[in-house]
């Protein structure tokens, strides 16, 4: 049995994680809930959506948790610029003693909208060619046509330096007048890191910026540094519910 682990905020690295599977069969698992090393399954393949030029906090935990006895392939996407992120997860797999087989990219539209949107038009565009590319994807993995990726410039040091300052992110977010205090925002966090205290909703300091809180209050009403911005992304074409689910 397949084992597909992700993680997602949005929707991108689920739909992901469920096209392969229809193609390739399997289990998915959510990492941030999964705890085991992974051996109970004979393939893994990581589904994980690119941070900084790098890995959310919840995958970079995962690689060396895993069991270094069964092969793993690593399916990456990003919103537009990869910045050798493929390269950086290839060597830390390997630095880690996994199997890993192959690193992929595919480009799914672009979350990390806090301070810019996305046209419309180019985000339909994306989302029209992930299809065919995902489909290549799983093709190469069914054959076992392993994907090492070639470049040697990542921007790592980059994604080191910003990763332990994501947790202050919540400190420009703000909650507007319209919260309707559903709790949902508390439901999907996965770090635990929101609570509703007094009728209000409060942030602590666990955030690992995954932006789900955001783009997915059904009042639009968590702002970043007080912008008025109604732009916000959930992919089409899965289940909100999903999101966060072993299927
Ligand atoms: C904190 C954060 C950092 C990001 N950094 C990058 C990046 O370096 N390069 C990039 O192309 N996209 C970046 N993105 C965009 C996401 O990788 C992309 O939209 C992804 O498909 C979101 O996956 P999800 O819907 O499964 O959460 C970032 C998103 C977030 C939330
Ligand atoms: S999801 Fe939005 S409306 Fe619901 S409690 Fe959180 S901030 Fe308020
Ligand atoms: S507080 Fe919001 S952005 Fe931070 S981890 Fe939780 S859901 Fe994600």
């Amino acid at each position: 049995m397949r084992g597909i682990f992700y993680f997602s905020a949005t929707g991108n690295s689920l739909y992901v994680a469920q096209r392969l599977r229809n193609t390739l069969g399997g289990d998915i698992r959510y990492i941030p809930t999964y705890t085991g090393d992974g051996s109970e399954f004979e393939e893994i393949i990581i589904v994980s959506p690119i941070y900084s030029f790098g890995l959310p906090v919840h995958v970079y935990d995962l690689i060396p948790k895993l069991t270094k006895s069964v092969p793993v392939w690593v399916v990456l996407n990003y919103g537009g610029m990869s910045g050798g992120a493929d390269a950086f997860t290839y060597r830390l797999c390997k630095e880690q003693g996994l199997d890993i087989r192959g690193i992929y990219l595919v480009k799914m539209p672009e979350n990390y909208t806090l301070v810019f949107s996305v046209p419309e038009f180019y985000k339909n565009a994306t989302l029209k060619s992930a299809p065919k590319a995902i489909d290549k994807i799983a093709a190469q993995i069914a054959a076992g046509e392993g994907c090492i990726p070639k470049r040697k410039k990542t921007k790592e040091a980059q994604y080191l330096q910003n990763r332990p300052t994501w947790h202050l992110i919540v400190k420009d977010f703000t909650v507007s007048g319209d919260c309707i205090r559903c709790g949902k925002c508390v439901g999907i966090c996965p770090t635990e890191n929101i609570s509703i205290v007094d009728g209000k909703v409060q942030f602590a300091d666990k955030c690992v910026l995954c932006l789900g809180c955001y783009h997915r209050c059904p009042q639009k009403a968590i702002r970043y540094k007080e912008k008025i911005k109604s732009d916000r992304y959930l992919n089409p074409n899965v289940r909100e519910a999903d999101i966060g689910k072993d299927l």
